[in-house]
């Protein structure tokens, strides 16, 4: 297992890009695989996660070649009836979006599948999943009443349902919209706030019938999807790691070319500008069905932040390194009404707290957040990545300002979301 040791800069600078983004690569493998026709992917993330999905969907006998870079993908799609059963379990590693969403894909076929997954996988709820596609007529059996997983499902026979979920969760949202191409009728799902829309979108691109109502998406059965040529942004969710990382120090200035700012993931820039960064956005043209910009971030001292309510989904994966910026940020931040944070890729509320004290920060856990009293200087120390990617690199981040060095323990995780990490925060750390 890997470690990384940093030490302190004075400050970032230069012009990075980022990979692709980990949501809609997922997403344009699965849909390019249900559409009829050769789907080209341009900027695809290869990463752990993504790839564990591009397997899931070979061993369904989707051909899929990886051009030589990795982040080109061409895909034969076979058409939403064209998958086959596989002849062993699918292993989808610590992805959770490739199990929901695949559940969802499979509610609508008529052979049986054993998805499992790792250590961590295996421990993470899939009932927010399972239970609506029960309710659309999959047969799903797995530990704690198919809740987790190794989990056993036969599809086929699907009727629409109108479901009005309990949690804002893309992952529940996507898996039914992607078992609704399947059902029989009109498929409704409510949400309680607005998740990352990306499903939505990258549907109505391939050529299906998807209405967006408030909170309220619909989609109708048996839509013709057509193969289609993309470009992934790069992922707001990783290019906010430098994003961060330039807000701390007064002095850096670092441009993040070709990122998505869909607005259903951007908070992190409001977020950022209220805590006192500069943040300049530059929208690129001709962006297909994703928004993509030029994002210039330059450094202040940093002010606390409040973080509550409807905001939480649409930044859910950046708490972490944000937790950083608001122990940096002189005075009381609180981080409230995040308790899905606990059934991430480890708690990620309890491993912010242990890792944050680590550094010297007063750190508080709450049931459903954080309150960090923010301002001290870090002091370096070893801290756990607890397998988590983001916690890793959130971690990683903290450590270009603490005082002395810091070591993050078992990293291999960064490969999850962003191989090359530390080669693209090299670029941009300045001593000077
Ligand atoms: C994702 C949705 C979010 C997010 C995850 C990716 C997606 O999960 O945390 O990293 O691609 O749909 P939830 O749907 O569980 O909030």
């Amino acid at each position: 297992m890997v470690d990384i040791k940093i030490k302190s800069v004075k400050k970032l600078k230069g012009e990075i890009k980022v990979p692709g983004d980990k949501s809609i690569s997922h997403r344009a493998v699965m849909i390019g695989s249900l559409a009829k026709g050769v789907t080209e992917i341009e900027g695809f993330l290869n990463s752990e996660d993504c790839l564990s999905t591009v397997r899931a969907f070979r061993a369904m006998g989707v051909c899929i070649e990886e051009g030589v870079s990795g982040s080109k993908l061409t895909i034969e799609g076979r058409g939403l009836g064209g998958l086959s059963a596989p002849e062993q379990v699918l292993n989808v590693g610590n992805s959770g979006t490739t199990m929901r969403l695949l559940l969802g894909i499979l509610a609508g076929q008529d052979f049986p599948v054993v998805l499992t997954g790792d250590d961590s996988l295996v421990e993470r709820p899939m009932k927010r999943v399972t239970e609506p596609l029960r309710k659309m007529g999959a047969l799903i059996s797995g530990r704690e009443a198919g809740n987790l997983a190794p989990l056993t499902i036969r599809g086929g026979q699907l009727k629409a349902i109108k479901y009005k979920s309990p949690i804002p969760s893309a992952q529940v949202k996507s898996a039914l919209l992607l078992a609704g191409l399947y059902a029989e009728g009109e498929t409704a799902i409510t949400e309680p706030a607005k998740s990352r829309d990306h499903t939505e979108r990258m549907l109505k691109f391939f050529g299906a019938e998807v209405e967006v109502d408030g909170l309220t998406v619909k989609v109708k059965s048996r839509p013709v999807l057509t193969a289609r040529k993309m470009t992934v942004p790069g992922d707001i969710s990783s290019a906010s790691f430098f994003m961060v990382a330039a807000a701390m120090f007064p002095g850096s200035d670092v441009t993040i070319t070709g990122v998505g700012v869909n607005p259903t993931r951007k908070a992190i820039l409001e977020v950022l500008r209220e805590m006192g960064a500069k943040i300049k956005i530059s929208p690129v043209k001709n962006a297909l069905f994703e928004p993509i910009a030029d994002i210039n971030v330059k450094g202040d001292k940093l002010r606390p932040i409040n973080l509550e309510g409807e905001i939480i989904p649409r930044l859910i994966d950046e708490i972490p390194i944000i937790a950083v910026a608001a122990a940096l940020a002189e005075g009381v931040s609180q981080i409230r009404g995040a308790s899905e944070l606990r059934v991430k890729e480890t708690d990620r509320i309890k491993a912010l707290s242990v890792n944050l004290a680590k550094l010297g920060v007063k750190v508080e856990e709450v049931p459903d957040g954080l309150i960090i009293r923010g301002g001290s200087p870090l002091q370096g120390a070893e801290v756990d990545s607890f397998g988590d990617h983001r916690l890793a690199m959130a971690m990683v981040v903290a450590g270009l300002s603490a005082r002395g060095e810091t070591t993050v323990l078992n990293t291999d995780c960064i490969n999850t979301s962003f191989p090359g990490f530390m080669d693209t925060l090299k670029k941009v750390m300045s001593y000077e």
